[in-house]
């Protein structure tokens, strides 16, 4: 039967019990963790995206957004809590609804951490340019900054910054907490000082009309900006490494996601109400996607004058209203944290390919330790090359909305496997439960769905191409190497290596 191949949840906690993290993270360090892996391109380059999607209504779309992860969250929380292990979705999906689905949901993921890594890079590369330009009067050319389906040709620095951290990884860099903390507060302070400056000036003139694009563009704008809240997964997976989880995780992930949402919405008010968020409209008053060379070209013919043709929205709308210096200072925060956000998606990436390695359903090849830096080399240099790949050619949009659509399907299966094992499995021990699961977890499920939905036409079409693909891998390859399929179920003494996927090692955990 094809959904049978049920890795047992007994077997996957033998492996957890054989870890001894010490729980020393309490609700304050757990929403640290949370805003340092959330905030990025998401605030700091796709609000000008939102904005030609969806116009003052984007904010509206930062509500919906922040509402689906929020209950998603409770979901993940839940699942992370009782299945304390490396692999996040991957792993909770293979106790609860077998290997086919657990492969499909890994293959998700690859979508949600490698793309975003990809999609985070071409955000730096953005605030990098302006920021180059401000500070040293240096311009470079176009077609050396952007991909081919930008206007460019390809993207250097979003390379360069994709392929130091590549760097950093093999060698077993390690975000510490304090890091982690001096990130926070750079980004924090960023933002802070981005609302100051702007909702004192707002016109409330600028919010009409709210809607330009109707309400599929404040839809399409939620499925998209949905990219500047992932991450908070990181959170849930440091569950085991959490004092008294039953309180502190929903105040992690509630407390992170919802600061994020009242800066995410000052942010957007401090766009709209100062410099105006109206789309850029064809010659001929159609609407123009993000990311297009038609896009570029309307943008040319304008001079760049709307806040929707910068690549460094908040430091462009600073410099706009007056603040020149303190646009740069908010460009050079963006550039020194966003590549944590790289790091981390990165990170996390390399170890849900462990994982499904480590079971057999990808090359063992693919958990290959380096003898010296103990780190998954070759995992971690495949996964590089590939983010640098897709840095150098994609549109930022673009790789954040694939992004999504990875992620999307992931929390969708992560919710129903909760709801699942509620009923299958109601006597289990779980040190957080998701509050209102009956409505919880439904919500969720339909809010993924109706996100996914709201993604345009182009991202819907390569997830499938790539569901397909990873269809294809699983019954030429994996199915027959799986090791729950031969019979063979481990408890891996080496997981006591591995920090959690998507966290970064803690200090002292
Ligand atoms: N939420 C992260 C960002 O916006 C991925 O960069």
């Amino acid at each position: 039967m094809i959904f049978g191949r049920v890795k047992p949840l007994d077997a996957i906690l033998a492996t957890a019990e054989k870890k001894s993290l010490h729980r020393s993270l309490g609700a304050f360090q757990l929403t640290m963790l949370g805003i340092g892996a959330v905030i990025g391109t998401g605030i700091f380059v796709l609000t000008a995206e939102a904005a030609q999607k969806a116009g003052p209504g984007m904010m509206l779309s930062f509500v919906i957004a922040g509402f689906v992860c929020a209950v998603a969250a409770l979901c993940y929380a839940e699942m992370a809590a009782m299945v304390p292990v490396s692999g996040s979705a991957y792993t909770y999906s293979y106790a609860v609804m077998g290997e086919l689905i657990a492969w499909m949901v890994g293959w998700a993921l690859i979508l949600e951490y490698a793309i975003a890594a990809g999609a985070v890079s071409v955000g730096w590369s953005g605030y990098f340019i302006g920021w180059l330009n401000t500070s040293f009067g240096i311009k470079v050319p176009l077609d050396l900054v952007r991909g081919p389906f930008d206007g460019g040709m390809i993207n250097l620095p979003a390379m360069l910054i994709a392929a130091l951290v590549t760097a950093l990884l093999v060698k077993g860099t390690k975000e510490s907490a304090t890091v982690n903390a001096v990130l926070v507060g750079v980004k924090i302070l960023a933002l802070t000082l981005f609302v100051a400056l702007t909702i004192p000036v707002i016109k409330t003139g600028q919010f009409t009309p709210f809607a330009p694009l109707g309400f599929a563009g404040i839809s399409g704008a939620a499925a998209s900006i949905f990219f500047a809240y992932v991450g908070f997964d990181a959170v849930s997976t440091a569950a085991e490494e959490t004092k008294n989880p039953q309180r502190n995780m929903p105040i992690g992930l509630i407390g992170s996601l919802a600061i994020c949402t009242i800066f995410y919405l000052l942010v957007a008010a401090g766009v709209i109400g100062t410099v105006g968020a109206q789309p850029v409209f064809g010659s001929a008053g159609e609407a123009l996607s993000p990311g297009t060379p038609a896009l570029s070209q309307a943008c040319t013919a304008i001079q760049e004058a709307a806040v929707v043709c910068s690549k460094e929205a908040l430091a462009w709308t600073l410099k706009s209203i007056g603040y020149p210096f303190v646009g740069w200072l908010v460009g050079a925060a963006a550039i020194i944290a966003l590549p944590s956000v790289i790091l981390m998606m990165m990170f996390g990436q390399t170890r849900i390919f462990f994982v499904m390695s480590r079971d057999g359903l990808l090359p063992e090849l693919f958990s290959r330790v380096h003898p010296r830096f103990h780190t998954p080399h070759v995992i971690t240099i495949l996964t590089g090359i590939f983010v640098t790949l897709f840095a150098a050619f994609f549109p930022v949009g673009l790789l954040a909305d694939v992004s999504n659509a990875g992620t999307l399907f992931a929390f969708a299966a992560v919710s129903i496997a909760v709801l699942v094992l509620r009923s299958t499995d109601a006597g289990r021990l779980r040190p957080f439960r998701t509050p209102a699961i009956m409505m919880t977890a439904p919500l969720s499920i339909i809010g993924c769905a109706y996100l996914f939905y709201s993604l345009d036409a182009k991202t819907k079409l390569i997830f499938v191409a790539w569901a397909a693909i990873g269809l294809l891998v699983y019954f030429t390859y994996s199915r027959a190497r799986s090791h729950v399929g031969r019979g063979t179920i481990e408890v891996h003494e080496a997981d006591s290596d591995l920090p959690p996927s998507s966290v970064p090692p803690i200090p002292g955990a």
